[in-house]
């Protein structure tokens, strides 16, 4: 395929949705299936026509639903199959299309193949998950290696039955599938095909990078003060897992027209993501990294009140790896965050100037190649949640990290301090539809807290101010998709200008039109000079009709586009 062969999925607006949180239908206080159908208008009207939808099938919730027990049922918490039916029948009525989590690396450990499994070392369910026996270190039984989960301690578990160990990358309810099995993969790529059929317009594959594994289970000899090396190389982005993706798409993809856009998270290099998504690699379409995500000093903070400071040289730096090494080659995502990192406006915006700064971030991303997936809740500004003990958290990952913390000694504020500025529960709060109490989200108490903030941060109130965030958002993905610009904004080269400015980012699109954008990242004016003509201006978050580029002086955060001559 020809990286401007038009595709639907090159041209498609994405949105997605953490069903738990985004809005409960039934007052139960944990959002659903019917939650959704609810708000199909707001998403049509905000503009986007592409949903990725967080897992919703029956799970026992140690990973809100990551952790699978019936691949072909919805959860009870989120609704029946019929329900998913009618969203996938109104969602296309209005022109929006939907994209299923597809979670291939694990199930939970109340699947009937693990459950089975675990059995008798010769249950014919063994092989479908990785079981290893524990090494004698010392005269004393250990893991069979030294390498650690993503969600804390090892990535082993033992299972006192038949006495040997199961891996497990994330937590002990989640075992590794063994995809080595060609009864796994046909069991992942059945099930696969039975949401297509249902109707569904593809995947997001869930931590695709890991379904492959070092089979010499050998120590890692990483240099890391931790007892479990978190050497991720040792089941990341191994080679046998393109085989694997290939067949997937052999067997299942390539009958239908469905998009898939896989995790590959920290580490994948622009050359393995070609691997993954070249045009004519004939695995996935597209795989988000994380290599935007922590351009500032969030992990390196010496305390936990220190302020945060965006890195935007470093930040420019990963713009221009992505945008330039797949130009041609490969496709890419856009995204601020997910449902796995901070809220972007706490983490490189201005919660005290939400409007400023989010429409500055909306308009240094959207306009990039690639296609955009925001987050919910993104487009109305909302922040960081103000986290004060480890009983205001939800996520497996921190429970089990801070048991491990304070094992080793570690002071509990100071530990929930910086876990407050790096927690992926941030993004989890509901959706603050509107100010009343549970910020609109549901009318019981909700299986998580609402950030207080959302007598200030809330859709209805955003929806009746011209000057919202909500409202720049809407005009960003509508100037996105004009006819006169899609194609540019789509398939247009992307070049930086400024690129050794530390406060500007800006870049230039060329297609049939050529289109400017700039944006000023912090709260300073600064003055910059670009010998450019100005045509048109098509976008801006300070409501300018003119810019004079050879002398232009940025106010904060101030951001545009425009037509160049
Ligand atoms: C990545 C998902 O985004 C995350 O939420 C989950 O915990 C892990 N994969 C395990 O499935």
């Amino acid at each position: 395929m020809s990286f401007y062969e038009k595709k639907w999925w090159k041209e498609a607006i994405g949105y997605q949705i953490y069903l738990r949180s985004f809005k409960d239908s039934n007052d139960d206080g944990i959002g659903d299936i019917p939650g959704i159908i609810e708000k199909l208008d707001y998403l049509k009207d905000l503009g986007v026509n592409l949903l990725w939808i967080c897992p919703f099938y029956k799970s026992p919730m140690d990973d809100n639903g990551y952790d699978v027990s019936d691949f072909y049922d919805i959860s009870e918490d989120y609704g029946t199959l019929e329900d998913a039916k009618k969203l996938i029948h109104e969602a296309k009525l209005r022109g929006i299309r939907i994209i299923a989590d597809l979670v291939m690396n694990q199930t939970s450990d109340e699947h009937p193949w693990f459950i089975e499994s675990r059995k008798s070392k010769d249950n014919p369910y063994r092989d479908y998950y990785i079981w290893q026996k524990g090494k004698i270190v010392d005269g004393k039984e250990v893991e069979p290696t030294n390498w650690a989960s993503f969600f804390g301690g090892s990535c082993w578990q033992k299972d006192e039955l038949t006495g040997e160990y199961y891996m497990k990358i994330f937590s002990k309810k989640m075992p590794d599938l063994n995809w080595a099995n060609p009864n796994v993969r046909k069991g992942m790529f059945d099930m696969a095909k039975f949401w297509l059929d249902l109707g569904i317009d593809g995947f997001r594959v869930d931590a695709v990078a890991h379904i492959a594994r070092s089979t010499e289970f050998e120590d890692s000899t990483m240099e890391s003060t931790s007892k479990y090396k978190p050497d991720w190389r040792k089941f990341s982005n191994l080679p046998r897992l393109h085989d694997y993706l290939k067949e997937f798409n052999q067997e299942v993809l390539s009958k239908y027209d469905v998009m898939t856009v896989g995790e590959v998270g920290g580490g994948a290099l622009p050359t393995e993501a070609i691997e993954y998504a070249g045009l004519n690699s004939n695995e996935l379409n597209m795989v988000f990294n994380f290599d935007h995500n922590w351009c500032n000093n969030v992990w390196d903070l010496k305390n936990p009140e220190d302020p945060v400071i965006t890195n935007l040289a470093h930040m420019k730096d990963m713009f221009e790896k992505w945008q330039t090494n797949l130009y041609g080659k490969a496709w890419n995502p856009l995204y601020w965050l997910n449902h796995d990192q901070p809220r972007v406006m706490s983490q490189y915006g201005n919660v005290n100037k939400r409007v400023l700064s989010g429409s500055m971030l909306a308009t240094a991303l959207y306009f990039m190649w690639g296609t955009p997936f925001i987050y919910q809740g993104e487009e109305i500004g909302m922040t960081n949640y103000p986290f004060k003990t480890i009983d205001d958290f939800n996520d497996v990952s921190v429970k089990n990290s801070y048991q491990i913390a304070i094992s080793e000694g570690q002071d509990k504020d100071r530990f929930i301090g910086f876990t407050a500025h790096r927690s992926r529960d941030n993004a989890r709060t509901p959706v603050q539809w509107k100010n009343a109490p549970c910020g609109g989200f549901s009318t019981v108490k909700p299986w998580f807290q609402v950030n207080p903030n959302y007598v200030s941060i809330n859709v209805e109130d955003e929806q009746k101010d011209p000057q919202s965030l909500l409202n720049y958002y809407k005009k960003v993905l509508a100037l996105r998709k004009h006819p006169d610009y899609m194609d540019t904004f789509v398939y247009g080269t992307y070049e930086q200008v400024l690129r050794k400015d530390t406060t500007v980012y800006g870049y230039i699109r060329k297609q049939d039109k050529h289109v400017l954008v700039i944006t000023n990242f912090f709260d300073c004016s600064v003055d910059v000079k670009l010998d450019y003509h100005v045509r048109k201006v098509l976008l801006s978050n300070y409501n300018e009709q003119h810019y004079d580029l050879k002398h232009l002086h940025l106010r904060p955060y101030e951001s545009f586009v425009v037509e160049l001559e």
